[in-house]
């Protein structure tokens, strides 16, 4: 095993924003403050932790009894103690990926088999039918990371009683490190499925994650199991007294999630599909994002005064984690963002034939001219899929001979288009631009590939990575047409496997 060692390297004292461990952005509120100097002025540092009632405190707060609460050195150690206390070597626990390290260091650490069902490559949605179709009777833990990190998505309530009610035989596990920001959990449900185990922190909307520390919510009886593994001081007492008071009055912590969810987020949201930088949507304080050039972005960000996390897990590679913290800070990083990494950074372009290359061509009148004609060729959504996750904008280019004359009239082509693009939406995949050179061959036109006219305008805007575009085509004009706008050229066979050439290509070349 290695020891899990997150990027820390000296950000303490980086003087930009700290948007790279999703903790809360601002110190906590100065009650907080307050309590803690009176602790060190109370003449009892040399004294040895009790807690009073502070199980009796979180209790009210998470809505349970006091006998169900175990504090912990922050929820690390109740993840932790959960695969201490219930798995043993060799037993196969099921670990959602990507997903939080320590949850893989921790059974790491027992020695259990690790199965991790991947979350879905679309939307980074919790892959539940995996998940259930893995668990069986040797399975003696489910972890689900509730909102995941660092995908951002949920799980429903519903969801996880199906896991409940599926893993009887197991602990299901829920990690609510980020409840205070998706609000969802699973804790009333523990009364009906006592299999259910619950963590959170005080590390991220009450902003202790220096003084470290959690909690465990379970039925009592697992609660008495876990407290003989955890030692009788672990949480110490600066922890205890600032967590007493962060509880006392939530209203700052209320606030601030306020703040980050409904109005620093959706900035964020905004600037990103704005920029068309693809983002995934996220139920907390942080958001996943896939710039074109995830490391020189990243330099770019910290160089200028924002600390974000790169992430290159499977599913998710090629992406950036950036914790949003308040509207001010946000509106900062979106300026940052414009003036340091968008004016900065060239795109890659896909440029994409249609017929013959995405969609099927008859090859006897050439045109796909009704939704019956419509075909989607082999490899395309996978093709298109690995474009975008490799960060290349698609732009569609194609030669539509005699649209809009009584042969073709618009509307055949239409219906047919519009279906495409939806079929392709529904895959997550957008393209930025459609161009559409509707002449016949013997027209004189500028804009018949392999002429340029149709992109002159965008290609002067667009910033373009020449040595990383592309176009893909079945034609000799799709060739000239790469070498016209000097990008490289991705031969397809007419009508032939569409995510063949593309792999084929990006393999080479990048
Ligand atoms: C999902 C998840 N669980 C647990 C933790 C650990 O939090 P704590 O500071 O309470 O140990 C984190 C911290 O980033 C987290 O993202």
């Amino acid at each position: 095993m290695k020891p899990y060692k997150p990027p820390l390297d000296g950000r303490s004292a980086y003087d930009g924003m700290l948007l790279d461990f999703n903790e809360r952005t601002k110190p906590p509120q100065n009650k907080v403050i307050r309590a803690l100097e009176k602790f060190v002025r109370s003449q009892k540092l040399q004294v040895y932790p009790e807690y009073f009632d502070l199980e009796k405190k979180i209790a009210d707060y998470a809505g349970v009894k006091a006998d169900q609460i175990m504090i912990t050195n922050g929820s690390d150690q109740g993840i932790d103690i959960i695969f201490r206390t219930f798995t043993e070597k060799g037993d196969k626990v099921i670990i959602p990926s990507p997903s939080f390290a320590m949850f893989y260091q921790c059974a790491q650490i027992v020695g259990n088999e690790i199965v991790s069902p991947l979350y879905k490559k679309d939307d980074l949605a919790f892959p539940l039918e995996e998940v259930l179709a893995t668990i069986d009777e040797r399975t003696k833990l489910v972890v689900v990371c509730n909102p995941n990190n660092p995908t951002g998505t949920a799980v429903s309530e519903a969801d996880i009683e199906k896991i409940a009610k599926q893993a009887k035989g197991a602990i299901v596990y829920i990690d609510e490190a980020y409840f205070e920001f998706s609000k969802i959990t699973a804790i009333p449900l523990i009364n009906k499925y006592p299999n259910i185990i619950v963590t959170r922190t005080f590390s991220k909307a009450f902003g202790l994650a220096s003084l470290r520390i959690g909690y465990v919510v379970a039925k009592a009886e697992y609660i008495s199991e876990m407290l003989k593994i955890r030692g009788p001081y672990d949480v110490n007492m600066a922890a205890y007294y600032a967590a007493c008071a962060a509880l006392e009055d939530k209203k700052d912590m209320e606030s601030y999630v306020k703040d980050v969810m409904e109005s620093a987020k959706p900035l964020v949201e905004k600037f990103f599909a704005q920029n068309r930088i693809p983002y995934f949507i996220s139920r907390s304080n942080f958001v996943l994002f896939r710039p074109n050039n995830p490391e020189k972005t990243m330099l770019l960000l910290e160089k200028n005064g924002a600390l974000v996390r790169p992430q290159n897990k499977q599913t998710i590679e090629n992406t950036l984690r950036v914790s949003i913290g308040t509207t001010k800070q946000m509106k900062k990083f979106i300026e940052i963002y414009k003036n340091d990494v968008l004016k900065n950074s060239k795109r890659r372009y896909a440029f994409l034939d249609r017929d013959g290359t995405l969609i099927f061509e008859p090859q006897d009148t050439y045109q796909v001219d009704s939704v019956k004609k419509l075909k989607i060729l082999d490899g395309v959504i996978d093709g298109l899929q690995e474009l975008k996750s490799r960060g290349y904008s698609l732009i569609m280019i194609s030669n539509q001979d005699g649209l809009g004359t009584s042969s073709f009239p618009q509307e055949n082509f239409r219906r047919p288009q519009e279906k495409m693009l939806k079929i392709f939406c529904d895959k997550g995949i957008v393209f930025d631009e459609v161009f559409v050179c509707p002449h016949l061959p013997n027209e004189p036109c500028n804009c018949r590939k392999p002429k340029t006219g149709l992109v002159e305008d965008f290609l002067r805007n667009a910033n373009i990575d020449k040595t990383v575009s592309l176009v893909c085509g079945d034609r000799n004009s799709d060739q000239q047409f790469a070498e016209n706008i000097g990008v490289s050229f991705v031969p397809m066979d007419t009508n032939g496997n569409f995510y063949k050439a593309i792999k084929s290509f990006l393999t080479k070349t990048i």
